[in-house]
């Protein structure tokens, strides 16, 4: 895929620069040669494989302007949490507090889903791996756009395929669409099972929605939300996934 649109990752630090060496050796030829090229260009696909590791990717991560997002970010945020997970859960995009800390979800939204994962004995640090659409921040928190969102998804794709996750659960219907292609609304089909790539999928509420619904009244999305993370325990307890 060497293509003149884009640079060697490796040269921007200058000649003496030493060559990170790869994590393991485990890649064909030609994909060893273009895990060194930042893709420059959504254009360019980035195809399943391309990553030995999440810091490969990471590092990718960090150069990247495959959209308009690249200009505008302080970090960029990839996942954070046990890269051996049975569980990942993906967000929307980064907000001002993990564009600043190049972290997902350590902000308000963050804390929220830290407590929602305590109450069925998860931790943000070993049970689950947290990633989200978009690694960029979006300008004023909007919702990152379709074609954002496009150029983003090899990361995405590749983060599930290194984690191998049995489980995934997607916080809102921006996570629901941009994994699954489902476009109906959230409250329609949260809590509810899905398959995809032969793995768990639940839609799940978004933290940040609970946030501003915080009644946790019978009914409501808090209280809906402690059906569904339950639901997800069950499944874990019935997969044998994590001890309990
Ligand atoms: N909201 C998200 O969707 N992702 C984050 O990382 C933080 C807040």
């Amino acid at each position: 895929m060497a293509n003149e649109d884009q640079l060697s990752l490796f040269d921007l630090a200058g000649g003496d620069a030493p060559k990170p060496q790869p994590e393991v050796d485990r890649v064909s030829d030609s994909l060893e040669e273009d895990r060194h090229l930042i893709p420059t260009s959504a254009k360019i696909p980035i195809p399943p494989g391309t990553y030995g590791s999440i810091n490969e990717l990471a590092e990718h991560c960090r150069q990247c302007h495959r959209c308009g997002l690249g200009a505008t970010r302080t970090n960029a945020v990839v996942g954070r949490g046990n890269r051996k997970a049975s569980v990942v859960i993906v967000g929307e995009g980064p907000g001002q507090h993990e564009d600043e800390r190049g972290l997902p979800f350590v902000g308000r939204s963050g804390e929220l889903l830290e407590k929602i994962l305590a109450s069925v004995k998860l931790s943000t640090e070993e049970d689950v791996y947290i990633c989200n659409t978009v690694n960029c921040r979006p300008p004023d928190n909007r919702t990152p756009t379709p074609d954002e969102i496009a150029a983003c998804k090899p990361y995405l794709l590749e983060q599930i395929r290194l984690i191998d996750p049995k489980i995934i659960l997607m916080t809102g219907a921006t996570a629901v669409k941009a994994i699954t292609g489902d476009k109906r609304g959230i409250t329609k089909i949260r809590g509810t099972w899905m398959q995809w790539e032969g793995r768990w999928c639940m839609p799940i509420f978004h933290p940040a929605y609970l946030l501003r619904n915080p009644s946790k009244e019978p009914g409501k999305p808090k209280w809906l939300m402690w059906q569904d993370i339950q639901t997800v325990r069950q499944k874990l307890d019935e997969l044998k996934l994590t001890n309990g």
